[in-house]
């Protein structure tokens, strides 16, 4: 496989094609941004973790029956993708109250939800990842009504697999946004990661009123490294894939 030209810079990752038109090269950088961009930093290591992680949570997501376009991985910071034509939706779901979820209604981080609550984002950059509902995105022609089914009910089975295999290393999954797409056929497929940048993750251990967190509000609140935060969710999710 062959890496050729670099197609797109995203704030923590580059995706160059290949020389298959079907596969794209995606290289983990060590950019850390909050706020779309406002806040920036280069943590050394950070790329070479995510790329790792994400790798084994879609080989344990593959093992459970759910697929995505997760290939394989090639390298420390680098993996093979199924190139796919995005939806520009952030797709978050949420378990606890956390986030922009507890500032919009006023309610304290880590209420318990008494369902999964499935929410959209529109992915614009200028306009700050605005809130979206299904009418809307209808309406914009951003998904059909027969894809945001297929997109819901694929959320809720990812949701369920996602809070399983944390909840077995002894991490509480509060929250956690994933992207879709469609492959070149048509179907619709799991893309972009699933990291301690994009789920919020608190470890089970943490005290009575206190969070640990492992994820990157460690960097959006000034909590401290997220370099030894993401490397415990990477040793317990490899403990878990070797059946230890
Ligand atoms: O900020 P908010 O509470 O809406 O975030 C919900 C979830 O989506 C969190 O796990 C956060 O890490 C993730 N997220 C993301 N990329 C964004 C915004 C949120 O991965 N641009």
């Amino acid at each position: 496989m062959e890496k050729l030209e670099k197609i797109y810079q995203g704030k923590a990752k580059k995706l160059y094609t290949t020389d298959d038109p079907d596969v794209l090269w995606v290289e983990y950088t060590d950019q850390a941004t909050a706020g779309n961009g406002a806040k920036k930093a280069q943590i050394a290591g950070k790329g070479e973790l995510n790329n790792h992680i994400t790798s084994v949570m879609f080989r344990l997501l593959a093992a459970r029956g759910i697929p995505s376009h997760f290939i394989r991985q090639i390298s420390a910071t680098e993996q093979l993708d199924r190139r796919m034509a995005m939806f520009p939706l952030e797709i978050v779901m949420r378990n606890t109250a956390a986030g922009s979820f507890a500032r919009r209604y006023g309610v304290e981080e880590g209420k318990e939800l008494s369902k999964p609550v499935l929410e959209f984002f529109y992915k614009s950059d200028p306009l700050d990842d605005p809130f979206i509902n299904e009418d809307d995105i209808e309406a914009l022609g951003l998904a059909g009504r027969d894809q945001l089914d297929i997109i819901e009910a694929k959320t809720r089975e990812i949701g369920k697999a996602l809070t399983s295999i944390f909840d077995s290393i002894g991490i509480r999954l509060v929250d956690f946004k994933i992207e879709m797409g469609t492959t070149s056929d048509g179907t619709i497929l799991l893309a972009d990661e699933i990291t301690p940048d994009t789920c919020r993750l608190w470890d089970k251990a943490s005290g009575k009123g206190e969070v640990e967190h492992m994820d990157k509000d460690l960097f959006r609140r000034d909590l401290g490294n997220i370099i030894p935060a993401y490397q415990d969710v990477l040793d317990r999710l490899r403990t878990l894939e070797a059946g230890r």
